[in-house]
């Protein structure tokens, strides 16, 4: 049973769209009430014999009666129809449309009473095909096909739920945009693509043995002007629709020919080579990041990615780093969870976080973005979520599985949760083993690592005293209580990252939290009140520039607006006992957290024994702390911190090996490392595809003697996108190598 269930849908608009609509409906379940308007009698009978409908009439009958309607129509013919339909239709039906031009719809829409506005949804399927018209429909055209949803500020969240449900049952997967954003995007990806199509063919006409070119039409020809036998009246309908942002990626694309004519006159043939080699490879690329499935092993081009840094450089600059990333899983989880519509500013757009965002995509929240850094997650409320369709892939990110795997431990519904290679060598028993005791059936590995198959229950909640310092274990626990029978309590045996807390406090959810005590209760059965968050730089990322200016002589860095809550900056306080200059400006507070702007100059480093209450506060940032420690003066020692052998990869090995090759004396404990200062040599270091280890060997080489080569760079992308480029402006001698 889903929300679709006693609902009576009319399609209107038989073709191709509306058609394979239809059909799927009835794929997913064939009681399901759906009537058709359309002008083509002749196809609706083929369809009422199909069975892919149970009705067709006049829109004034149809639409009255109908719970959902489809406007599967051109932009234009929707915005004509719409008044018509908001006139008929009753005063709780949630209308959708297919046009895949949102503006001039949505203009349309807004003429209308504000009651109707709030129950459209407009929406567009990216599963369009050169054929059109009924006959060409398919009950699975929209299997794991994208649809864009743009709702506006006012529209209903039950609009967009149910919208979202009917999408769901179809196969598809639910993006949202801005309005602004889907037409520049459409223009570009679909609009343009298909003009281009029409002209070639039309050009080619000209010529006389334009006939030859048909019959012999082979390759290139046949797959370039596929789109040209698209239906006519519906290309001039979206190009008259969407015409501006149209007509400026047209003249890019006239700017890009004028070029290669150019060359060609010239008979250039180096400028010819290297537009279509750049071009090639740029396809290339972005196939490889988006057209591979789901939890696909990473190609061996992926994993090729190395970083090439030149010994020495500068830095100096005003930087900011991208949004934090334990904020960014949180913000997600809780919005989509919350009643209302949460506003993020600041998001990461790293590939961790947009796994956290798919996830819930899938299991049927709206978010529209992010774009620009801005989330717009319209929270379906804590039992709103519907269970995946598919298993779900948290890729490197330990935080999102195991937070993930207390909230749908506790849902109604069965799911399961998978990751990259990394994460599924990573230790689940610590999240597991306390859900267990709340009455969760969860299944891991015989090693306890995941895949984690979770059989949703209801829960009670816990006293849990966890055995180490795990911001993860203890953010799992309190989302799983959020839904559990009584108090949970969790203790820290030392103070650890909260977020959580603070952000639950945020939603207005009742929390008592107390950092210094090292307890935090909560009672399930509240609810979330959705609200707006900005995300400060984060600290994390950060800390490779924080260390980057503290090694290099004459360096003077500011980073700007880094978030700052007590339970991270044990990198800060580490540098500064090793003598580091660091000083703090423009202290403030944004919503829940804590931020400043940094100032980092160089100053000479000494070695330090790391005090025990450090650790937790500086979890992450302990491979870039070794690369200060290689740069310091005398002696750094590490223990207590065994929790580093379990991160993305074992980072006291890996370090260790790494700075071995380029001449750093190491020696290594089960619980940490000691690391002697030293003058750093070149060499080719292996990142055993973890993120941190990457970044903190590429800030080495400001103190290299000579170049570094760093492997199995491509996990940079998890928590930093366009770290090469922030490195690089701040004077790092950095380039990807394949
Ligand atoms: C995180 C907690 C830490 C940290 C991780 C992010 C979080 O892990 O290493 O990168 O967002 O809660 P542990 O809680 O396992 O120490």
């Amino acid at each position: 049973m889903n929300s679709l269930t006693d609902k009576i849908i009319l399609i209107v608009g038989l073709g191709l769209i509306g058609g394979s609509i239809a059909r799927g409906i009835k794929r997913s379940d064939d009681s399901l009430r759906v009537g058709a308007v359309d002008t083509d009698e002749q196809q609706l009978c083929k369809a009422l014999s199909d069975g892919s409908i149970n009705e067709f009439g006049e829109l004034d009958v149809l639409c009255p009666q109908a719970d959902l309607i489809v406007i599967a129509l051109p932009p234009l013919a929707t915005a004509e129809i719409l008044p018509r339909i908001a006139e008929l239709c009753s005063p709780q039906a949630v209308v959708t449309d297919v046009a895949s031009v949102k503006s001039s719809v949505i203009a349309a829409v807004n003429e209308l009473e504000a009651d109707f506005i709030a129950r459209f949804v407009p929406g567009h399927p990216i599963a369009g095909s050169e054929k059109s018209g009924y006959g060409a429909s398919s009950e699975n055209l929209f299997d794991q096909r994208n649809i864009i949803v743009t709702p506006q500020a006012d529209t209903a969240a039950e609009a967009i739920g149910l919208v979202h449900e009917m999408w769901r049952v179809l196969g598809a997967d639910i993006l949202g945009m801005s309005v602004k954003r889907h037409d520049e995007v459409l223009a570009a990806t679909s609009h343009l693509p298909h003009l281009l199509a029409f002209a070639i063919v039309n050009a080619l006409l000209k010529q006389e043995q334009s006939e030859d070119i048909f019959r012999y039409a082979a390759g290139g020809f046949a797959d370039f002007s596929r789109l040209a036998s698209s239906d006519a009246q519906m290309w001039a309908d979206i190009f008259v629709s969407n015409a501006d942002p149209a007509a400026s990626v047209l003249d890019d694309y006239i700017d890009s020919l004028m070029a290669l004519r150019e060359a060609l006159k010239k008979q250039d043939h180096t400028t010819l080579f290297n537009s279509f080699s750049q071009a090639r490879n740029v396809r290339n690329n972005f196939m490889a990041k988006y057209f591979k499935p789901m939890n696909q092993e990473e190609t061996e081009q992926d994993k090729a990615i190395s970083f090439a840094v030149e010994p020495g450089g500068q830095v100096q600059g005003d930087i900011r780093v991208p949004g934090d990333k334990s904020i960014s899983h949180r913000a997600i989880i809780i919005g989509a969870i919350a009643n209302g519509v949460t506003r993020v500013h600041g998001f990461l757009e790293g590939d961790d976080a947009l796994n956290t965002l798919a996830a819930f995509r899938e299991m049927g929240v709206t978010i529209v973005g992010p774009e620009s850094g801005e989330l717009i997650i319209y929270g379906v409320g804590k039992n709103g979520l519907k269970a995946p369709r598919k298993p779900l892939y948290m890729g490197n990110s330990g935080t999102a599985m195991r937070l993930m795997c207390g909230l749908l431990a506790a849902q109604p519904f069965d799911s399961e949760l998978i990751g990259d290679e990394s994460l599924s060598t990573r230790p689940m028993n610590r999240i597991a083993e306390p859900l267990r005791e709340m009455g969760a059936v969860i299944e891991t590995t015989a090693e306890g690592t995941p895949p984690l198959c979770i059989h949703g229950q209801s829960l009670n909640g816990i006293e849990y005293k966890m055995p180490i310092a795990s911001a993860q274990v203890k953010s799992c626990l309190l989302l799983a209580g959020l839904y559990g029978q009584g108090e949970t309590r969790v203790h820290e045996p030392g103070p650890c990252r909260d977020h959580t807390e603070r952000m639950l406090a945020g939603f207005a959810y009742p929390i008592s939290s107390g950092i210094q005590e090292g307890l935090t209760v909560l009672e399930g059965g509240h609810e979330l009140t959705a609200t707006d968050i900005e995300i400060p730089a984060d600290i994390s990322s950060s800390a490779f520039f924080l260390v980057a200016a503290a090694i290099t002589p004459g360096a003077h860095l500011l980073l700007r607006h880094v978030g700052t809550n007590p339970t991270r900056i044990g990198i800060v306080n580490l540098l500064r006992l090793m003598g580091a200059d660091i000083q703090f400006s423009n202290e403030s507070n944004i919503g829940t957290e804590p931020v400043v702007d940094i100032t980092v100059k160089y100053a000479p480093l000494h070695g330090i024994e790391i005090p025990a209450e450090q650790i937790p506060l500086a979890i992450d940032e302990f491979p870039v702390l070794f690369i200060a420690a290689a740069c310091a003066s005398g002696d750094t020692v590490l223990h207590g911190a065994e929790e580093l052998r379990v991160k993305e990869s074992d980072r006291i090995d890996a370090m260790a090996t790494g700075l071995a090759t380029l001449g750093i004396e190491t020696e290594t404990f089960a619980d940490g490392i000691r690391i002697t200062g030293g003058s750093i040599g070149g060499g080719e270091v292996d990142s055993r595809a973890d993120h941190r280890i990457a970044m903190a060997f590429t800030v080495a080489a400001l103190r290299a003697e000579s170049p570094i080569l760093i492997k199995n760079c491509a996990n940079v992308a998890t928590s930093f996108p366009g770290f090469v480029e922030l490195a690089s402006s701040v004077g790092i001698q950095l380039q990807v190598a394949k």
